[in-house]
């Protein structure tokens, strides 16, 4: 079975620790899972394991790698000329990815300038077409860390996404960018839209994350605990799978996998 997920939330919410996750609980399942970095900040290998620094540090995010922009685009980064706007890329993604642990193939885009940035250049157009392909023609399980925008995404292949998943810690401000980025997803026409909350200590931060759920009207996939083993394995610099693999946010991920195929498989 092969499906298309999108991890989105407010800055810091826990979206790579649970992208990186899910890929590698997929993976170690025997599927084929391609897992997608396009968040800024790149720090999707840190949570699949197995990725040194070096490697990573060796790799050209596919934003900054300028010959491939030229030559698909037929003309140079950061120009705004002419240029192919439904560039060949269906190559790209066996092509330029690193392996992590259980053989997750992983994908590193760089920043991803929304079409409210303004930009229209050839890089955000390479972007914007791999993303397309990925998600309408790759056949395996596909996980993209996002952040919020996910205008790029274009309405086309939203509808491709089959499930996006929206991470919220207790707070006011991580609900509000919930809520936007649900309405935003609703008109982009992104089928499935889920509700994960994170980072709970207690009781009261359990309720407020029930009832938003309820106010987002969203289904609940489920409820991770705040973990000072994903902390710990922050600070090693050891993915939480391989760190603390039994973990009570680990266990809260698996039983969000095992909510999401079921959920996948009956609709
Ligand atoms: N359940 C949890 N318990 C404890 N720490 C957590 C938990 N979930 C995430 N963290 C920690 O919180 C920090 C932020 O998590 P993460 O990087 O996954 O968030 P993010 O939403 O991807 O952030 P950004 O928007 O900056 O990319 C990390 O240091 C991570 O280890
Ligand atoms: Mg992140």
């Amino acid at each position: 079975m092969s499906f298309k997920l999108a991890i989105v939330g407010k800055g810091g919410v826990g979206k790579t620790f649970l992208a990186g996750t899910l890929a590698r609980l997929f993976a170690k399942d025997g599927k084929n899972v391609l897992a997608i970095d396009a968040d800024p900040n790149l720090n999707l290998h840190a949570t699949l394991g197995g990725i040194s620094k070096t490697k990573m540090k060796n790799l050209t995010p596919i934003r900054e790698m300028k010959d491939l922009i030229e030559e698909r685009t037929g003309v140079p980064a950061g120009t705004s000329g002419m240029f192919v706007l439904n560039p060949k890329v269906d190559d790209i993604p066996d092509k330029y990815h690193v392996k992590s642990e259980d053989g997750v193939k992983l994908i590193v885009l760089g920043t991803i300038k929304t079409a409210g940035g303004g930009c229209i250049c050839p890089e955000s157009a390479l972007l914007r077409a791999l993303l397309s392909h990925i998600i309408l023609h790759r056949d395996e399980v596909v996980i993209i860390d996002f952040y919020a925008g996910l205008e790029h995404l274009g309405r086309g292949t939203s509808k491709g996404v089959d499930a996006m998943i929206i991470v919220v810690e207790p707070g006011t401000r991580s609900l509000d960018l919930a809520k936007r980025i649900n309405s935003l997803a609703a008109s982009l026409g992104v089928p499935r839209r889920y509700f994960v909350g994170n980072r709970i200590s207690n009781k009261q931060e359990e309720e407020f994350l029930l009832n938003s759920s309820k106010e987002l009207e969203l289904e609940l996939l489920g409820l991770i605990p705040y973990d000072t083993e994903v902390i710990q394995s922050d600070i090693k610099g050891i993915a939480p799978i391989d760190f603390a693999p039994e973990c009570p946010a680990l266990v809260a991920i698996q039983n969000i996998k095992e909510i999401l195929e079921k959920k996948l498989a009956s609709q």
